[in-house]
């Protein structure tokens, strides 16, 4: 058993991975600030399964002023999932992420070099490529966002950390991540909502842009298998991807035959720092770590609808979210 710690625990990937430490039987504290990026209810729902086991602690702090180095203490991996994450709001809110994506990043590998904590786990993302990201994770990686600049940043200060101090370092760059819990503001989110509620859907570009979206379940399984073999890891970059692309037509169709509804489309520009393509290039973390998607487009698609469906049950009523729509990775 290991002693994890999980920051951005609240959140729709890093609870789905809280859960799985647990599954797992380590010991977790997850750490999460709720910022209100979207609502603090969806947060909580989140961490409820988390919450009933005895081995989960959380606590409520902000990585930019908590005592990171108390709650490290004794912990065998970070996991750093905490960001502000979310493509569009960072060209209007610079400072929010500069400040959590970059200087929560240096507290947390600080925090992590002054406790020898033995493997951090960052997170990164597809977003640092830029436009077209369907490279190698040795393409020159070039945002067209200030969030994947903030991303970018962070990485090149885990890799300082790691080569001045010798802060063990893995970081994973996830693409496009979807499933159950996945952010009110995220395209698929948005997509399955409208068609559930009959709301009009805002399409911006043509519909063609392709994603390889990433099933929530492969991605925390990617994110272990680099927890549990540091050996092969750390100092490592990879790719995290589902393996299918598919284009915001495709899935269109795709919901509207799962749900058996009709989506009515508005169709707007494209937006600046919308990326065109990413298909993620998998052969280096299935090569070292083993990772293979197993969630398939049409599943992973069922298993959020039904997620959509039972979390409107039990909160008496459509999600509550972002009301534009982001056909990107974040
Ligand atoms: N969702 C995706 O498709 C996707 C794709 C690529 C990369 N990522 C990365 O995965 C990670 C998780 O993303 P997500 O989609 O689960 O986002 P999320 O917004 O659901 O979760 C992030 C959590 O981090 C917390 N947080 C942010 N700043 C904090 C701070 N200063 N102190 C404490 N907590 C803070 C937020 O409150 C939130 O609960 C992020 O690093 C993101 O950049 C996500």
């Amino acid at each position: 058993m290991s002693r994890c710690v999980v920051t951005g625990a609240a959140g729709f990937i890093g609870s789905h991975l809280c859960d799985a430490l647990l599954e797992k039987g380590h010991e977790v504290l997850g750490i999460d600030a709720f910022i209100p990026y979207y609502p603090r209810d969806i947060k909580e729902r989140n961490l409820m399964s988390a919450r009933r086991s005895p081995r989960f602690s959380f606590l409520e702090a902000d990585l930019r002023t908590a005592d990171l180095a108390k709650a490290f203490e004794g912990c065998d991996a970070v996991f750093h999932e905490a960001a502000m994450a979310g493509l569009m709001r960072s060209w209007s809110d610079f400072e929010l992420y500069a400040d959590c994506n970059l200087n929560g990043t240096r507290r947390v590998l600080e925090a992590a070099r002054d406790t020898r904590v033995r493997h951090v786990i960052h997170v990164s993302t597809s977003s640092v490529y830029g436009k077209v990201a369907t490279g190698t994770e040795e393409s020159a990686p070039r945002p067209v966002s200030p969030y994947g600049v903030t991303k970018l940043a962070a990485e090149h200060l885990c890799r300082a950390f790691e080569d001045t101090f010798g802060v063990p370092v893995t970081i994973l760059r996830y693409f496009s991540v979807y499933g159950p819990r996945q952010r009110p503001d995220m395209a698929y989110h948005i997509l399955i909502r409208a068609l559930l509620h009959g709301e009009a859907f805002v399409m911006y570009g043509d519909g063609r842009q392709t994603r390889s979206n990433t099933f929530v379940a492969d991605c925390v399984r990617a994110t272990l298998a680099a927890f549990e073999q540091p050996r092969v890891s750390v100092g490592e970059t990879f790719n995290v991807g589902g393996g299918e692309v598919v284009s915001l037509n495709e899935v269109i169709e795709l919901l509207q035959t799962l749900t058996g509804k009709r989506l009515h489309i508005e169709r707007r520009p494209s937006r600046p720092g919308d990326q065109a393509h990413t298909a993620a290039n998998i052969d280096k973390v299935t090569r070292v770590l083993g990772y293979r998607p197993t969630t398939g487009i049409a599943d992973g698609l069922r298993a959020q609808i039904a997620w959509h469906r039972e979390s409107a049950v039990s909160r008496g009523g459509p999600a509550q979210g972002a009301s534009s729509s982001l056909p990107g990775p974040s």
